[in-house]
């Protein structure tokens, strides 16, 4: 079968490699389920963040880990739904993916019952397969800055993987969302129902922007998919006092952002911190947050907007195409790849 892995740091076209003859995994043990990959979504995170790791030993790590697929084999003591050929989805632990190099980007797959989930109806394969990672991380900026009916949001970055979710999640709970995105997304974000769309080009610099229009009807929470230094420095001007900042990008590069997370956190008011509270978001995935993600889906409260499909079938080149679409910081929704045939 093939394979999709890396094991140096580096650009994804440089370290990134297809092998194909690896042996098939294994007949799943009674709590694992074998699947046959269909789709895999694709997160900045790991490009930007995890590929670029050092790894000293040379560890070999799949690339990915979100998925839709079939089952092929399940084992006594998992769901009685997943029988063979059943539409799956779900995500491989992250934490297993940095730290022993398991992920989905291969054409079979062995997970634990833990992993994987029942595509809903209302879902098609390749959406399904880009649900699990940014929609548990725009449910976590939600719960817990305790958004809730009547709640004043910004989200920035309205068209990005998060964003996209937020905006959703948002409004499915009954907050008013003023949204960001540029003229080229304006058509996706309107489509995602936010109350006002912030043209963050038009109007830049944004702070400034927001500083002009929502000083007197500032925002209870900001949820910043990007992370813009700039706009949490200024948010005094448009936040409430007992406002929240929280932020889940790291669009500056993980050294500035880990920088920023710090000074955010530390640098006390009394000595010119900005009073406002910051967060950064880190979202383990887990079985209560996705399965209110599917509730939200069935009630047809969220949807799962697509950027872009990238068959592998197709040519080598199309998984680096992928990934160039991945780190363009300009995909309109979801990024996937297609790795089953026809
Ligand atoms: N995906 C996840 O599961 C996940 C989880 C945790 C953290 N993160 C982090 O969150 C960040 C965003 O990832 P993502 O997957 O949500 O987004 P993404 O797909 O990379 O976002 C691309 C979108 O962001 C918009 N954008 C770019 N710069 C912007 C700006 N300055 N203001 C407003 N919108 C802007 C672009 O719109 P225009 O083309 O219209 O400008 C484009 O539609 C990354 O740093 C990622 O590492 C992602």
């Amino acid at each position: 079968m093939r394979v999709w892995s890396y094991n140096r740091r580096g650009q994804p076209r440089e370290v990134l490699k297809l092998h194909e003859t690896r042996p098939l995994p294994p007949l799943p043990r009674q709590d694992q389920v074998l699947i046959k990959v269909h789709h895999v979504g694709m997160n900045p995170s790991f490009p930007d963040i995890v590929m670029r790791m050092v790894n000293p030993w040379g560890m070999e790590r799949i690339a990915e880990i979100e998925y839709s697929g079939a089952v092929i084999a399940a084992g006594s003591d998992t769901d009685s739904l997943f029988t063979k050929g059943r539409a799956v989805f779900g995500a491989a632990n992250d934490q297993k993916h940095i730290w022993f190099g398991e992920g989905v980007m291969q054409d079979y797959l062995l997970l634990n019952k833990n992993e994987v989930y029942v595509v809903p109806q209302e879902l098609k394969m390749a959406e399904a397969a880009g649900l699990s990672c940014a929609g548990q991380t725009a449910l976590n900026m939600v719960q817990v800055t305790r958004i809730t009916k009547g709640s004043r949001v910004f989200v920035n970055g309205a068209s990005g993987g998060v964003g996209i979710f937020c905006v959703q999640i948002c409004k499915a709970v009954g907050a008013y969302v003023v949204a960001s995105c540029s003229e080229q997304s304006r058509q996706l974000v309107e489509s995602l129902n936010p109350d006002e769309i912030v043209d963050y080009r038009v109007n830049a610099p944004l702070a400034d922007y927001l500083a002009h229009e929502y000083q007197s009807r500032p925002f209870d929470t900001i949820l910043d998919t990007i992370g813009i230094q700039d706009l949490y420095n200024q948010s005094p001007q448009y936040l409430t006092a007992k406002g929240i900042y929280a932020n889940a990008g790291a669009y500056s590069g993980i050294w500035t952002t880990i920088f920023s997370a710090i000074k955010n956190y530390c640098w006390p008011t009394l000595l010119g911190g900005t009073p406002r509270k910051w967060m950064m978001i880190r979202t383990p995935l887990d079985r209560e947050k996705m399965e209110r993600l599917l509730q939200l889906i069935e009630a047809g409260q969220i949807k799962v907007p697509i950027d872009s499909i990238w068959d592998v079938n197709e040519g080598k080149d199309q998984i680096y195409k992928a990934y160039d679409r991945v780190l363009s910081q300009r995909a309109k929704g979801k990024v996937i790849v297609k790795l089953v045939e026809g």
